[in-house]
This record gives structure tokens, sequence and C-alpha cells, in this order.
């Protein structure tokens, strides 16, 4: 049925993917989603009018569509039978060689309604190990039809994750399957994609999803920062002014941090460097701002920057300006004044992702001067206590600096995207 020949990890999940629970995991790109999809196929194929829906669970219905039903509707991967399977973006179900097949997202309320009412032959699980505990419980409660089988695909995470906890490491006595992917497990990338593949990811990233290892979130959470690399007493000339990152605090300290695109150096490459840092610490200053007082401080210190505007010319007009989105009335002020706010991305680990992989690449450097940010960096520790629960999360400490560069570099990405090739 394929339209490509497998590697032997992906022929034997076909063959050996016989337990009621199958789950595949390992590196990305590894080859599990094409090998778990061509079995669900012929699960469905085979499946007996036994009764029990057939459905295809994700975390939302855009990576249900993205992750699983494009590459089922690619006959360059699944021959012939690609004409066989009619789906729309967004639909509750689909159809698959003549069956209807539900399609269920963890993170839509409804659809996690219809769940509970099915009773279900099969399911084929895409990303296991981003659903919520409870979800996947439900699921294994409602493939209650016997025989009903249920295939999963997941990135290593943490070794406490429920997933591996409960489910992997009981595989003995559990009626459950695990196979385990490396990148060399997928027959059709070729060095050069692999070599970029390793560069794009950096620390726990690359142990768990290059490596394929469910590895804890220990140690320093930017293992890969090294002072004497990343640091600079001297800035090369900016291109563009990126922007500026708030971190918004009053009993805690206020910090803001300001970022520019430098000029190609001799390579051609440009760099993200973090110039300069404003911060207010209440506690030392034994004054707290207000709103339009930190609007005008920030407003006057820009301006007194060198800029780039020309020799002896004065002032910065950042691009961009990005606020801690818990600061609503800042950002109502900052409207006031004139400038741009935009509300930033918070999501911790995406920004801590996106920040390694510069920091890794060596395409975030920054200033001497910015010392909120260097003494931060030195204890930004991943959370032991946590991790043992099975989540990352960075220890809540200092980190004021480093959260406004954050907000910063993940909200702006598709600004700075196009100018920075991490991959190079
Ligand atoms: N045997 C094969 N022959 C040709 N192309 C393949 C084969 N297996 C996988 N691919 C292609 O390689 C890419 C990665 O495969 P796949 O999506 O199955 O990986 P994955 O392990 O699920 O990765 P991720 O963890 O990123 O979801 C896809 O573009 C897929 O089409
Ligand atoms: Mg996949």
């Amino acid at each position: 049925m394929p339209a490509i020949s497998l590697s032997p990890k992906q022929e034997q999940f076909i063959a050996l993917s016989t337990a009621r629970l199958n789950i595949a995991s390992g590196a990305v790109r590894s080859g599990k989603t094409i090998a778990s999809l061509l079995r669900w196929l012929m699960y469905i194929a085979q499946a007996p009018r036994r009764g029990g829906h057939l459905v295809i669970v994700g975390k939302t219905g855009e990576t249900v569509a993205r992750n699983v039903m494009e590459p089922l509707m690619d006959p360059s991967l699944t021959g012939p039978v690609a004409k066989r399977i009619f789906y729309t973006r967004g639909a509750a179900t689909c159809n698959i060689l003549g069956r209807r097949v539900e399609i269920i997202s963890a993170n839509d309320m409804r659809s996690e309604s219809r769940l509970r009412g099915m009773t279900c032959g099969g399911a084929y699980v895409d990303e296991a190990t981003l659903l919520p505990e409870n979800f996947w419980d439900q699921l294994l409660a409602r493939c209650s039809v016997a025989g009903a089988q249920i295939f999963a695909t997941c990135n290593p995470d943490a070794p406490n994750h429920w997933l591996r906890q409960r489910f992997i490491l009981r595989a003995h006595e559990l009626d459950l399957k695990y196979f385990h992917f490396v990148l060399d497990d997928n027959p059709a990338l070729d060095a050069t994609y692999v070599a970029n593949l390793k560069r794009e990811y950096t620390g726990l990233w690359y142990k768990r999803f290059i490596e394929g290892l469910w590895v804890m979130a220990e140690g320093a959470v930017y293992d890969m920062w090294d002072p004497d690399r990343h640091i600079v007493d001297a800035l090369p000339p900016m291109e563009r002014w990126l922007g500026l990152g708030v971190d918004y605090g009053t009993t805690n300290p206020f910090n803001a941090i300001l970022a520019g695109v430098s000029v190609p150096d001799r390579h051609g490459l440009r760099r993200i460097y973090f110039t300069h840092e404003w911060r207010w610490d209440s506690k030392v200053q034994r004054r707290q701002l207000t709103d339009a007082e930190y609007s005008k401080k920030l407003r006057d210190w820009l301006r007194t920057l060198p800029g780039t505007y020309g020799p002896g010319t004065y002032g910065v007009q950042p691009d961009w300006v990005v606020v801690d989105p818990s600061a609503a009335s800042f950002i109502a002020q900052l409207h006031r004044d004139g400038f741009a706010p935009v509300m930033a991305d918070n999501k911790v680990l995406d920004g801590i992702r996106t920040v390694s992989n510069l920091v890794g690449a060596d395409r975030l450097r920054v200033h001497r001067s910015c010392e909120g940010w260097l003494t931060e960096i030195g204890s930004y520790a991943w959370d032991d206590k946590r991790a043992e629960r099975g989540e990352d999360a960075p220890v809540k400490l200092d980190d004021h600096a480093l959260d406004a560069g954050r907000y910063l570099l993940r909200t702006t990405e598709a600004a700075w995207q196009p100018l920075i090739e991490l991959s190079n």
C-alpha cells in the first residue's frame, strides 16, 4: 500500500504493533507518524464492522489537520489510498476507506464531551504527551470494544511524565508495546538536513527531540550560554532596532531590555544583540513609580541612547515594544503616551526554546552593560521539585530581565527570523 519504502524500524512498528496500546516515541522527524499512520490505515481497512467508533485524537483541531490528515491525504506517502480519504479542514469527522472516523481534539470542550459518550473500536493519537492525562484516561476507558487498538506517537518529555510513568514503564504488565525511534530510522532524511536539524535544537530539547531521550529538565536552563563567547564589550552597528521588551513590576523590579539586529558581519551573518537595559528596583530605590512615571522614564532613556541614525545622533526608536501581558494598566499608559505596545507571548517553554536556539546558534549576544540579564542568567535553573512531578518549569526566582528578553524575542520572531538564519 505505501508509496514509499519503509525503514526497518517503521516495518517493525507496522508488523509488531499488535498490543492494545502501541506507542511510538523518539526523535523528531524520525518517521513515527508515517509508520503509525500506515498502520492505522491497515487497521481501519481490516477493522471488522465490530462496532464502536474509530477516532483520531490530537491536541487541537489544527494539529490533527497538519500532523495527521495532511500526510494521510498525501499520495506520495499513502499512494492510491490517499484518494479514498475525505476530509474538510476543521470538520468533526472524516471518511477513510469508506469508514467514518471521528476527529477529537483535547482543547475543545465540545469535542471532549463527544468522546465521553462514545464506545470506541480503535484510536489514533497524535502527540500523546501533550494531551491532558484525564483525557487520555477517558480515551482508554472508551476503547472498550473487544480487540480495540490504540496507536499513539509522541516526542519524549520529562521522565516523570504520566505517560511514561503510568504506561510506558509498565509495558510488561499492561498490554502495551513501545517503539523507540531515532533520527536514523527515517530513510528520507539527507545528511545536510539532519545536520541542520541538530543545530536547531539545544539543551534540554536536543536531548529529547534529537537524541529521543526522556530526560529531566535539570541544571541551568540556558546551559549553552557561554559568557566568554556571548558577552560583548563593543557593539557592532545595528541595522534595525528590533524592539524593547518589558517585564513590569512595582514591588518587584521593572525591567526593559533593548535589542537590535546587527548589520551583517564579514561572513554575512546578522545577530541579535541585547544592547541596553533599563531597570527600576523599587526596593533598592526605596520608591515605587507610577505607570506614567515608568512610561516617561522609558521614553527619556530611549532618547539618551546613542543612536545609529548618523554620527552624534541620539535616540532609538524600537520597531516593537513588547510588554508583559499582565501589565494591562501600564500598556494603556504606553498607548496614551504615543507608544504602540503589544502584549507579549508569555508561553514560558516556547520562549525559553526560542532564546536557547538563538544562544545555541550564537545568534544572540549581550552587551556587558545589561547587568540584570547577565546576573539572572547565571542562576536561572530548572525546578527540580516540579521536574519530579513531570513538569518542565524554571525556578521562579529573579527572572525579570530574562522575562523581558524572552517576551521580546518570542513575540517578534516573525520579524527577525528572515534576517537571522539559525541553521547556517
Ligand atoms: N519511509 C519514508 N520514506 C520517505 N519519507 C518518509 C518516510 N518516513 C517518513 N518520511 C518523511 O519524513 C518526515 C518525518 O516523518 P514523520 O512525520 O513520520 O516523523 P515523526 O517521527 O512523526 O516526527 P515528529 O516527531 O516531528 O512528529 C515527513 O516529511 C515524512 O513524510
Ligand atoms: Mg509526528
